[in-house]
């Protein structure tokens, strides 16, 4: 049956100097090599092509009961909501995410049991929010970004603003690596750092498919398979290892060259800086060296990941821009039930809780791709989008107002080109 909230009761369920002397050219820190930018489904060197492709097939694949699909679930495929322009897009599929405020202030998520299978939300969820999907091409480069380059871009952008955009970074859990954690960066909200933790959490909370990292379902009303239902193949890994390796292996959103050369999107493109946009939507980023070890000693970034320069226009930070939905990262439907009994190092609920208003900046990399804008979806202009910045955004959001007509199509125009 499809569940319309998720887990927990989900129903349905550096800047460095330079970047801010309007250096845009620089990365932080400085790079090697250039990420490789298509929509071309040819890998970017992390797997051969046709292990690429078989990756591509598990990603696609319709999963039945017999694989373990439900008692819950979303969806029956990654590829559902993951699939514009080419699998591992983003799609135009929302989810429903809900909660209330408890006694003491703080966001807590529905406290009706899901084996009532409510099919809709029930009055007690005051807070309900839409997440739209997001896309995951050239994910692997910000997997490899070093924790340390997300914590010098927020010094950085609260030190060149005086205070006024500070970034939030949240260490989360990495599931593969028990009691680790690292700077969040996937997720509206920054739920994880690691592709295969969140990898194991889709394929529970969307598809109903226990795995590895994610024992538990979430009722166990109508299951008939064995758990956990993700089985290691022939070559000893399961399909969460697959979509992991799929999602790192894939190349970053190319720009509309031809779009992107012209006067009018040159000129869009420097006023976005000048007007300071780039303060959170960061153009340029590095990865960590090749051999750099990260998520918690579990994955050594590999050559093809290692040292690129990527122009994410994101900072993968949290913010509040006053579009929060009020809703905390949950702690067992994104991190499993066992890490609510374990100690992660660095790991804080109180920062889980000041994020409950804030939004990861949307890296606007392949934004052309998306016909619905923000978390939530609710816009469907980027003009609307940018209107929405209120908060850390303010500012830069009446700069933009006060451009001239011609200077606002400039630089919608090179918004049309990433
Ligand atoms: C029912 C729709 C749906 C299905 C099915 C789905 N996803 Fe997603 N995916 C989303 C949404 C919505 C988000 C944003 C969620 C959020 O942050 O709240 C997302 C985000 C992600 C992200 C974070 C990417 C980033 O850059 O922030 C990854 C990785 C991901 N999904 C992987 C997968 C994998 C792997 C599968 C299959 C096991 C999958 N998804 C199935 C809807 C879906
Ligand atoms: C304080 C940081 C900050 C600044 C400054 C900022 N943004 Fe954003 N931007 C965000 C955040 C956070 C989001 C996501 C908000 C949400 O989803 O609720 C976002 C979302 C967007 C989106 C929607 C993208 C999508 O895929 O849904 C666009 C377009 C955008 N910003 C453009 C701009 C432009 C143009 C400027 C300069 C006028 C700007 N932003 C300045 C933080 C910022």
């Amino acid at each position: 049956m499809r569940k319309t909230v998720m887990a927990g009761l989900v129903l349905s369920l550096g800047a460095a100097l330079a970047l801010f002397s309007q250096n845009t050219e620089a990365p932080y820190p400085p790079a090697q090599g250039e990420a490789p930018a298509a929509f071309d489904g040819q890998t970017n060197g992390l797997a051969d092509q046709p292990t690429h492709a078989a990756d591509q097939v598990k990603f696609d694949e319709i999963e039945q009961i017999s694989d373990g699909l439900g008692p819950l679930y979303n969806a029956q495929s990654c590829r559902e909501c993951h699939q514009n322009p080419t699998s591992e897009g983003g799609s135009q599929t929302a989810e429903l995410r809900v909660g209330h405020r408890g006694a003491n202030g703080q966001f807590e998520n529905p406290s009706i049991p899901i084996n009532e299978l409510q099919e809709r939300v029930p009055d007690t969820e005051t807070i309900q929010a839409t997440r739209m999907s997001v896309n995951l091409f050239g994910d692997g480069f910000v997997e490899a970004v070093a924790d340390q380059t997300l914590l010098d871009i927020a010094r950085d952008q609260c030190h060149s603003t005086h205070g006024r955009i500070c970034g939030q970074v949240l260490y989360v859990p990495i599931l593969e690596a028990p009691g680790k954690t690292s700077v969040g960066r996937f997720g509206w909200k920054d739920q994880h750092a690691s592709l295969l933790s969140f990898a194991g959490d889709a394929y529970l909370n969307e598809m109903g498919i226990t795995n590895k990292l994610f024992p538990d379902e979430i009722t166990l009303l109508c299951n008939t398979v064995s758990e956990p239902n993700d089985t290691p193949g022939a070559d000893g890994l399961e399909d969460i290892d697959r979509f992991a390796r799929f999602i790192r292996a894939t190349k970053a959103p190319p720009r509309d060259a031809a779009l992107a050369e012209t006067p009018e999107a040159r000129e869009g493109s420097r006023l976005f800086d000048k007007i300071g946009c780039n303060t959170c939507h960061v153009r340029t980023m590095a990865t960590a060296p090749a051999a750099t070890v990260i998520n918690g000693g579990a994955f050594t970034v590999p050559d093809s990941l290692g040292n690129k320069q990527f122009y994410p226009y994101g900072d993968f930070l949290l913010h509040n821009v006053d579009t929060g939905d009020g809703i905390a990262v949950a702690m067992e439907e994104h991190y499993g039930k066992a890490a609510t009994k374990r100690t992660w190092m660095k790991f804080s609920y109180q920062d889980l809780q000041t994020a409950a208003n804030k939004v990861r900046t949307a890296p606007l990399w392949g934004v052309r791709t998306h016909s619905r804008l923000m978390h939530d979806g609710d816009s469907l202009t980027l003009t609307d989008a940018i209107k929405r910045h209120g908060g850390e955004a303010e500012e830069i959001r009446e700069k933009f107002r006060r451009l001239k007509p011609m200077q606002k199509e400039a630089l919608l125009t090179f918004l049309r080109s990433l």
